[in-house]
């Protein structure tokens, strides 16, 4: 090796081991089984364990986050950005879209892009409606605020169930390939069982990713409404 090579190798070392984990492993669904995690309603009191969790075991998530627990907790918001989550709006204060006017959702979803992009530096690209109440009209404002609509394939009903055992058989029973998993962060025992959930589906092959990278690249268009 020159002195010159050894001189840029040198260089180069720290950039290399600086980069996050995350960014050196890119999944590939097309290549291999994956699923999406997805917790809506926070970020709340618990959201700190989970992302560490995720952390530990490598996996992503996507977060569709209410804007006024955003102005409430917004170092965790910050925390799932660093730690390469994807971040989604689910609106300021979560009523029933379908039932306000116009005006009012724009609102609704608007003040709730400012507080994300305020955080983070981009508005989210998706939101979910809240209690999946929606229509064309709502989906068109989201549209127009930029946002594709994100549904699911699966919901765990964790709210209702309040159980560990419960809730981890909920999500190994909808678990499948290219699926969308509705959880909330807000439960506390949704993220108590994720340690051991994030095992039980790694054993079952499942690669643990965003919702962006389920589709293999392809960009949602705002208005659109995935999955269908
Ligand atoms: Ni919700």
């Amino acid at each position: 090796m020159s002195p010159r090579a050894l001189v840029v190798a040198v260089l180069l070392l720290p950039t290399l081991s600086a980069l996050p984990a995350h960014a050196a492993a890119k999944v590939d669904c097309a290549k291999v089984k994956c699923l999406a995690l997805t917790f809506d309603d926070g970020p709340g009191p618990s959201t700190g364990a989970l992302l560490s969790t995720l952390k530990k075991s490598g996996a992503k998530a996507t977060f569709f986050l209410m804007g006024k627990h955003v102005e409430q907790r917004p170092t965790l918001v910050k925390r799932m950005a660093a730690e390469g989550h994807e971040i989604g709006n689910h609106t300021w204060s979560h009523p029933s879209l379908p039932t306000l006017f116009d005006e009012e959702i724009t609102r609704e979803l608007r003040a709730t892009q400012e507080a994300i992009e305020g955080l983070i530096g981009r508005a989210p690209r998706m939101f979910r409606p809240p209690y999946g109440h929606t229509d064309d009209r709502v989906a068109g404002l989201a549209g127009e605020e930029g946002m594709a609509q994100v549904l699911w394939t699966g919901t765990t009903l964790d709210w209702k169930l309040r159980d560990q055992k419960k809730i981890r058989a909920a999500v190994l029973r909808l678990a499948k390939r290219d699926g969308v998993i509705l959880m909330h962060d807000v439960v506390p025992q949704t993220v108590q069982v994720m340690p051991a959930l994030v095992k039980d589906l790694r054993k079952r092959g499942y690669h643990l990713v965003t919702v962006s990278t389920l589709l293999r690249g392809r960009k949602l268009t705002p208005g659109e409404t995935y999955p269908i």
